[in-house]
């Protein structure tokens, strides 16, 4: 069939559409770049919003169209990811034409499920959501990678098992499950070999890893990341999504010892309060993330953070906000995502007390993106007249222009030969906006 995947949410939905997408060519479906070319649909969802849910709603209803325009010919909808898995029955009862429903953890069923429906052998909608993440990576692992950029993706770890109030993922991507140490470097030596320069680990809550090693004991973060360290070829790594409860000293002294391990963090504080903190169910509190981040810079003082936060958690008065902005002045980010709260089904924080209102998440949220945007901004002009090692990724924007990242995962566009595309090359800062760099080759 001719397929087209459509990827919302997260690097871990990415990582399964590429593998999806690995998995349908071995049979011989055909790649293309438009829905209207397609005549199989693949969403792969994400629910961690209320927003993100309502954008594949209204996909369907395009979807829906070019159904009925294909008529009598073989079509066929299939949605994979965290709505499959947290919306299953509504998908089923309002949208009955979708024929395959995939959770996070069933998706390496796809081409049953396809020869399935094109065979006539069911008459309602395919669903299955059950949690068998073993399964998932032993039909990955049997197919070939193919086509894969210069910076990539690699899921280490699946699921979560944190139950922070406010979120989704533990009932949509099932428990917490790593990866072998084994698994996880013939992955990254196949995509080293595919002409890829920089692995971004992946997983809820890498911190946690323990996959096990050759001798069946489990192995942490800082050890995997010391292996992956030796595949020659590879001349960047990077880990996401971290939990400030579970880092250790081994991880600071992995980004002093390690010189491919880039100096950036993504560690997600999500509210400056502690009773926020508290009834998030985080399980730290604010001097323990400061002390968290004082580790990390005496082990790598030039290392830049990035954090999440949610503003409007139920129960957030004015002073928990102005503790969230003293924490942001304290830590000082170079980047950073913030999002107004919002109610997930299944999940304790919506039936919590005293919901915040929405005009007040609002305003909070533009208080809080306006002091992130200036320290941002303040964080990229300090690069200007400094040398930064830029790793080029793709062609940028404008024409004879490349786009890349620099060792503290800033966008930098410079303009340079195409040749030069998975190269680290070392580049004059000239100018710097909020959310990128501007560089001139020496
Ligand atoms: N595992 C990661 C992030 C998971 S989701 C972590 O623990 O940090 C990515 C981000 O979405 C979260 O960090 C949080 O800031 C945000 N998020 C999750 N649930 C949310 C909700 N119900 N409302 C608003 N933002 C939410
Ligand atoms: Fe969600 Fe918390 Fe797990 Fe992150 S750690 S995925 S925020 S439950
Ligand atoms: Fe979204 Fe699921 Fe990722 S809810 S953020 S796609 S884990």
């Amino acid at each position: 069939m001719k397929f087209f995947i459509k990827s919302y949410g997260c690097q871990m939905n990415l990582y399964d559409s590429q593998r999806i997408e690995d998995l349908l060519l071995s049979y011989n479906h055909e790649k293309v770049n438009s829905p209207e070319q397609a005549n199989l649909l693949i969403f792969n969802t994400c629910s961690i919003r209320e927003k993100a849910d309502e954008k594949l709603f209204s996909d369907l209803g395009r979807a829906k169209l070019l159904k009925n325009q294909n008529k009598g010919k073989e079509f066929v909808i299939a949605v994979m990811g965290c709505v499959a898995q947290s919306r299953c029955e509504d998908i089923k009862s309002k949208h009955p034409y979708v024929d395959i429903i995939l959770g996070p953890q069933e998706v390496q069923n796809m081409q049953e499920c396809i020869m399935k429906v094109l065979n006539n052998q069911i008459t309602t909608t395919l669903a299955l959501t059950d949690f068998k993440s073993k399964n998932k990576f032993e039909v990955f692992n049997k197919n070939e990678i193919r086509d894969r950029l210069v910076s990539e993706y690699l899921t280490i770890q699946e699921g979560c098992d944190n139950f922070c109030t406010y979120c989704v993922v533990p009932y949509t991507r099932g428990r917490e499950f790593s990866r072998s140490v084994q698994e996880i470097i013939v992955e990254a030596k196949n995509l080293v070999s595919r002409g890829c320069k920089e692995i971004t680990l992946l997983g809820q809550n890498v911190n946690s890893y323990n996959g096990v090693g050759d001798d069946g004991m489990p192995r942490r973060l800082s050890i995997l990341l010391e292996e992956l360290a030796s595949i020659s070829g590879l001349s960047r790594l990077r880990y996401t999504t971290s939990h400030p409860k579970d880092i250790d000293e081994n991880i600071g002294k992995a980004h002093r010892d390690i010189p491919i391990l880039m100096p950036f963090l993504h560690l997600p504080v999500q509210s400056g309060s502690n009773e926020i903190l508290r009834r998030m169910n985080r399980k730290y509190d604010r001097e323990k993330y400061f002390d968290v981040i004082d580790m990390l810079r005496s082990y790598r003082p030039d290392i830049a953070f990035s954090s999440d936060f949610i503003v409007g958690f139920p129960g957030e008065t004015e002073n928990d906000f102005e503790d969230t902005l003293d924490l942001i002045k304290r830590v000082g980010y170079s980047q950073a995502y913030s999002f107004k709260y919002s109610p997930r089904p299944h999940t304790p924080a919506a039936k919590m007390d005293s919901q915040v209102e929405e005009s007040v998440k609002s305003s909070r949220l533009r208080i809080l993106q306006d002091l992130l945007n200036f320290q941002q901004r303040d964080f990229n002009k300090m690069f200007i007249g400094k040398m930064a090692q830029v790793l080029f990724v793709k062609e940028g924007r404008d024409s004879g222009q490349l786009s890349g990242r620099d060792e503290y995962f800033q966008a930098v566009s410079v303009m340079a030969d195409k040749s030069q595309i998975g190269s680290v090359v070392e580049v004059k800062i000239v100018d710097a906006a909020s959310h990128s760099l501007i560089g001139e080759l020496k």
